[in-house]
């Protein structure tokens, strides 16, 4: 069954269109990642989802309801926030069985609920402390606590990592996509960090300015992106997207063969789909070189566009040393330059 369905459901602000026309499906047992530059209404589209915010037109259904019209707590969503939104007064325990209180659960099934949630968080042994007290990672814990004993089929997330550091950040991904795997829950998560999107998620909705550019699975908008939006937005460094006439300039015909045809094509090729060649592939020149340990990203120009080649182990390189590049045929994409549309 869809978990949570989309009509085209539009969010207004004034003259701000944050959402505009908005048509998608989630199946039960998913994980969604809204994803996409801040701004482009993420937050709005969850906040619609858990009936914070009113939508200005459109339809919205949890597991076959039509919720579009009622309030928050009839909606039997959880929802995890940016902030936590922890109470600095109230213990660990208190905080995560809150709203279980509010909502008359009774007292040993409260107990019941937040041992079973504490032990699936290691928070065991910090139940009687005060959120000041504790590490970011383990306020980020019991906010998902509080989400986790609320047992509801779907839960949303706002950018629930984004005050940790990086290796906490890692760390917490793996828990929350275990825990959604093992709770069998619907998780509708935003986050603004294609990494996180790509090993996080079962399904990826990329937003830009409140329109939804690509809804498909992480390998689909990385292997066949539909614009030149997704294709620069998902994978690191981004791809490569220069005119083909460029290419054409730079005294090589052989990277081009096969191109579509039309006037204003733009060339895509992913930095770790360029080589080095001895012969033939596009002349270049290398502008800079970063190491990164594993690999080593090598800037170059081509005629007046730049391109990123992401080969592997260390490559010694000067500025200004000349180079071939290629790529196979398969890992060429195909834009057209004033849609920015995919072209087959
Ligand atoms: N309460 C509000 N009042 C007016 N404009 C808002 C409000 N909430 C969001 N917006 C606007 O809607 C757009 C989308 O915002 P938001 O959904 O928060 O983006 P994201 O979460 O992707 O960063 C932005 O232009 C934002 O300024
Ligand atoms: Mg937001």
């Amino acid at each position: 069954m869809s978990a949570i369905t989309l009509r085209e459901v539009s969010k207004v602000w004034g003259t701000v269109r944050a959402l505009d026309d908005a048509t998608f499906t989630t199946r039960e047992g998913q994980l969604l990642v809204l994803l996409g530059p801040s701004g482009c209404g993420k937050s709005t589209t969850l906040r619609l989802i858990a009936g914070l915010d009113s939508a200005s037109s459109g339809q919205i259904e949890i597991l076959g309801r039509d919720v579009t019209n009622l309030p928050p707590a009839a909606r039997n969503v959880s929802m995890v926030f940016q902030s936590y939104a922890l109470f600095p007064h109230l213990s660990v325990a208190e905080n995560i069985i809150f709203g279980l209180k509010v909502r008359h659960v009774p007292a040993s099934e409260r107990a019941a609920r937040l041992k079973r949630a504490a032990d699936m968080l290691g928070l065991a042994a910090l139940l009687d402390r005060k959120p000041s007290q504790l590490s970011g990672g383990q306020q980020q814990r019991v906010a998902l606590g509080r989400a986790i004993v609320a047992q509801t089929p779907v839960c949303l997330m706002d950018e629930p990592l984004s005050n940790l550091d990086a290796q906490l950040r890692a760390e917490m991904r793996r828990e929350i996509r275990a825990l959604q795997q093992r709770l069998g829950i619907t998780m509708a998560y935003v986050t603004h960090d294609q990494v996180e999107a790509m090993t996080m998620a079962d399904q990826v909705i990329l937003m830009k300015d409140g329109r939804i550019e690509q809804d498909g699975a992480p390998a689909a908008l990385y292997e066949r992106p539909a614009t030149i939006f997704t294709a620069r937005f998902v994978g690191t460094p981004p791809m490569n997207v220069i005119p083909a006439d460029a290419i054409a300039a730079a005294g090589s015909a052989d990277p081009l063969q096969g191109a579509p045809a039309g006037s204003s094509l733009m060339l895509g090729v992913r930095p770790e789909h360029v080589r080095l060649v001895e012969s033939g592939g596009v002349p270049a020149s290398v502008t800079a070189t970063e190491y990164l340990g594993a690999d080593t990203l090598v800037q170059t120009r081509v005629g007046s566009s730049e391109m990123m080649a992401r080969l592997p182990g260390r490559i010694d390189l000067a500025p200004g040393a000349a180079v071939r590049l290629d790529w196979q045929p398969g890992s060429r994409h195909w834009f057209d330059a004033v849609s920015g549309l995919r072209v087959e």
